[in-house]
């Protein structure tokens, strides 16, 4: 029965001159998902549609989003954990493509109007249109992000992309995941036609009903790819690039994805068929429910930062422009604040500032934008920016006398409401506070090297911070693009800490005489991005040792500290525990026993795992979940595996228990 009078998440009209305009404006949401409602309500517009063009009532349908700044966000991730078995998603999606197909068949043109993003299920949506205009703005992308949750597209979309773009870019578009721009797109063939503004998109869609256009698809033998032997080499070419990024056993989804291009790829009707039956298996994986939790956890560090606040930071002054403050400074600037950079002289302040034009130039297309972005990054030795700055952070030697006295003389300096902030590693940030006049102002916010690649940021609230700055502290965090972990002040915070004994029990492992290939090697089986070996070197054997002392691991007479004595620092120097070539470490070229390596990965992030735990319990930060979203974003611990906690319990089928805060005294 067709009752268009109890939607609630689409809006449907017909105007004067029978064109039916459907309005996608998800009810109580800010972004429009594909949910479940949402997609029985369009059903329930296509069989209104559908009725229309029998009759000749319609000449045409526009689908449009409601939502000021995104056109469709996706399928609803919410709604995937709903599906347990195989049969269940293959239920849930056959009607769905079942009404896509519909869509495409209908007699009368379907004109997709798109501004803002329109990703996943969203663009498998106007895929089935018949034509897709959208607006040129920035905001305006495109894309299939499915990879990332360990998945591929499940609404027919690897079908239709590959019939508008051609094999090879479509392919590339599912295997990266990465987001498009509209005039990108446009050239792919994803989209048809482009407009100024929003404003022009009800116009131009009721031209192109008018004109009943047509989107023409990628020229058959770029689509269809019809001989198998091309097909089969492309996909070895695929399959050879996926693997340097992601390895099958952690990550399936790109790899089933390019077995449905190989085997099925010479027909739209035969890749429809058999993208559900590859699909299925994948969306009720381990590694897509993992997946799924670690963007429910990104959500939730994003969720760390207070809405509720007045504080809109713009200013920024960092001191000290060596390899933390000049990476501060230019990511600060690269994500659109005005950044004043202090330090002893002018060469060094120089040198901070240059080392961010790769930066810039990866950032920013144009010159323009590159230039802004330039002048936006204010060389300041005598610290004039103080007085303006919304958020002042420190980055200088990692002395606590050194810190001291930098934050009495700045503190009085500060314009009233401005952020005051340290980027120690390993000081407690209520001893550097001590002597201030106003001690609780100070925070940590604790970036990760390298700057621009880390996602996490830790706000550290010490022993006496006040709890306001620790809010604008997050929101700070979250204005530059990262995800804020809110963390007490303990040795290590949260990231460092549970990493420490990880390390030290590899290097330890390594004095025992076992082989550091072999270490470096199980736990990138794991599914960790480095071995803990490598790591060290990277990070600088002299930091690891001071770490150490900090967490009170050392081992006196370790390789570990005969190196650091005799400058053998890691890669900085040359050598460490690898020598090091070209930045990369010289490896042994050994290979090693699969299930060894298993065990071995397995053993090595025990450490890890425990002092996650301890962590946990002793509230460094205030839930298991957020022990486990920092260390997967602060570490890059094998997102696959949902976090160390979350592994943990999954192993020994436990849930986690949380011992309850102490009362306060
Ligand atoms: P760095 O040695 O590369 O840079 C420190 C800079 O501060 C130097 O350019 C120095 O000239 C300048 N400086 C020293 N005293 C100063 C003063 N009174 N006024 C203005 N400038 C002054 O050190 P790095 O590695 O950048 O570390 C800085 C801070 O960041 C430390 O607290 C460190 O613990 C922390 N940190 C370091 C990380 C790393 O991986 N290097 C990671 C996270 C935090």
């Amino acid at each position: 029965m067709t009752d268009l009078s109890s939607l609630h998440d689409w809006r449907f009209s017909v105007d004067n001159e029978g064109i039916a305009w459907a309005v996608f404006d998800r009810e109580g949401e800010s972004a429009n998902a594909l949910g479940r409602r949402p997609l029985e309500e369009l059903m329930i517009i296509v069989d209104r549609v559908e009725e229309g063009a029998r009759s000749h009532e319609l000449r045409g349908l526009v689908i449009l989003s409601g939502k000021e700044k995104g056109f469709i966000v996706g399928a609803d991730i919410r709604e995937f954990d709903q599906l347990e078995t195989e049969s269940q998603v293959v239920e849930a999606i056959r009607p769905v493509n079942a009404m896509l197909d519909r869509i495409e068949r209908l007699p009368i043109p379907v004109v997709a109007a798109i501004h803002g993003v329109c990703v996943g299920g969203g663009l498998e949506l106007v895929l089935a249109c018949h034509y897709r205009i959208a607006t040129r703005d920035d905001s305006t992308r495109v894309g299939f992000p499915e990879v990332k949750l360990g998945i591929f597209p499940g609404f027919n979309g690897t079908a239709r992309s590959i019939r508008q773009a051609g094999g090879p870019a479509a392919m590339q578009a599912m295997l990266s995941g990465s987001m498009i721009r509209a005039s990108a797109a446009r050239a792919m063939g994803l989209l048809d036609e482009l407009v100024d503004s929003p404003g022009a998109l009800r116009w131009a869609a009721r031209k192109a009903v008018m004109q009943k256009r047509k989107s023409h698809p990628a020229p058959l033998a770029k689509a269809m790819l019809a001989k198998w032997p091309v097909r089969g080499f492309l996909a070895r070419k695929m399959r050879e690039a996926v693997a340097r990024k992601a390895r099958e056993d952690h990550y399936p989804a790109p790899y089933r994805l390019i077995d449905l291009f190989e085997q099925h790829g010479g027909s739209i009707e035969d890749l429809k068929r058999h993208e559900t039956r590859l699909f299925a298996p994948l969306m009720v994986s381990d590694t897509s429910r993992n997946l799924r939790r670690v963007f429910r956890l990104s959500e939730l560090l994003k969720g760390q930062a207070p809405k509720d606040i007045a504080f809109k930071p713009m200013r920024v002054h960092v001191i000290g422009a060596g390899t933390m403050g000049a990476d501060i400074a230019g990511w600060c600037v690269a994500n659109g604040m005005e950044v004043t950079l202090q330090d002893l002289n002018a060469e060094l302040i120089d040198k901070g500032i240059k080392a961010q034009a790769k930066l810039f130039s990866r950032k920013f297309k144009t010159k323009a934008q590159r230039d802004a972005a330039k002048a936006r990054l204010i060389a300041d030795k005598d610290g004039t920016g103080i007085p303006r700055a919304d958020v002042v952070i420190e980055a200088i030697v990692e002395k606590l006398e050194a810190k001291q006295g930098l934050f009495k003389g700045l503190e009085g300096r500060l314009k009233p409401g401005a952020v005051m902030a340290t980027n120690t590693s390993s000081l407690q940030i209520e001893d550097i506070a001590q002597g201030l006049a106003d001690p609780g102002r100070l925070i940590g916010i604790h970036f990760f090297n390298p700057v621009a690649q880390m996602p996490l940021v830790e706000v550290v609230r010490g022993k006496g911070s006040r709890e306001e700055e620790v809010r604008k502290g997050a929101a700070f965090v979250t204005a530059i693009g990262k995800f804020p972990l809110i963390t007490a002040s303990a040795p290590g915070f949260l990231v460092n800490r549970v990493l420490a004994p990880y390390m030290m029990g590899a290097m330890v492992r390594v004095d025992q005489g076992q082989d550091k290939d072999k270490i470096d090697e199980a736990a990138r089986a794991f599914g960790m991005p480095m071995g803990p070996v490598e790591l060290a070197d990277t990070v600088g054997l002299d930091v690891c040792a001071h770490v150490g002392k900090i967490m009170k691991l050392e081992a006196d007479g370790s390789r570990l500290e005969r190196l650091v004595a005799s400058g053998r620092v890691g890669k900085k120097s040359g050598e460490g525990f690898y020598v090091w070539k070209d930045g990369k470490p010289v490896r042994s070229g050994k290979t090693f026993e699969k299930r060894e390596l298993e065990t071995l990965g397995r053993e090595l992030v025990e450490p890890m795992i425990a002092e996650a735990r301890k962590a946990l319990d002793e509230h460094i930060v205030e839930s298991a979940d957020l022990v486990d979203a920092g260390v997967i974003f602060g570490t890059g611990f094998a997102p696959f595996r949902g976090g160390p906690l979350h592994y943990k319990a999954s192993q020994s089928k436990a849930p986690i228990t949380v011992t309850p805060a102490k009362a306060a005294e």
